[in-house]
């Protein structure tokens, strides 16, 4: 009878923009893993964009919404996930993708994810008059957060997705 190895799955938190998503398809291919992303994974419940649903129902019923959907994908295995980047605002969500995951920080400098997300719309939380200053306060809130949930920290300033896929190899 064959055996089929189960292996953590290897989860990556990060702000938006910092290329989780794009990372996490790449490196899945590359070591032969399932990939989920979790926004993804929501939009086609709700079937509607991120964005309308907060519009919509409002950031608390999309948290709500979030750590149901988080923990259900952290039952997986041998997945990396990518997960949007306010899962870390509630603990629960750490907790279940610790159980089965080792979790990797995507860490970028607010100018580097200014600069990727200076014409993006599709991030709620980020249609402020002042992009910039709103990535930067998001961040400072959160980075102790992102910190203390991860195994692993990767810097991701100045790097292409390809040698962010080799740092986390
Ligand atoms: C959010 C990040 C988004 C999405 C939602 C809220 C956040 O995901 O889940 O707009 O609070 O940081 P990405 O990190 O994939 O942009």
């Amino acid at each position: 009878m064959s055996k089929i190895k189960m292996s953590k799955n290897i989860v990556l938190i990060g702000f938006m923009g910092s290329g989780k998503s794009t990372t996490g398809k790449v490196l899945a291919q590359r070591i032969h893993y399932s990939f989920i992303d979790s926004d993804e994974f929501i939009e086609s419940k709700i079937k509607m964009s991120i964005s309308d649903y907060f519009i919509q129902y409002g950031e608390d019923q999309f948290r709500s919404l979030e750590e149901d959907i988080i923990s259900q994908i952290a039952l997986t295995s041998n997945t990396v996930i990518a997960t949007g980047g306010g899962i870390v605002k509630n603990p629960n969500n750490i907790l279940n993708l610790k159980s089965n995951g080792i979790i990797i920080y995507l860490k970028g400098s607010p100018e580097h994810i200014f600069e990727r997300l200076k014409y993006d719309t599709t991030r709620p939380l980020l249609n402020t008059e002042n992009k910039l200053e709103t990535i930067k306060s998001l961040l400072k809130q959160r980075s102790p957060l992102y910190e203390s949930a991860s195994d692993i920290i990767i810097d991701i300033d100045n790097k292409s997705i390809d040698e962010v896929v080799v740092s986390i190899l």
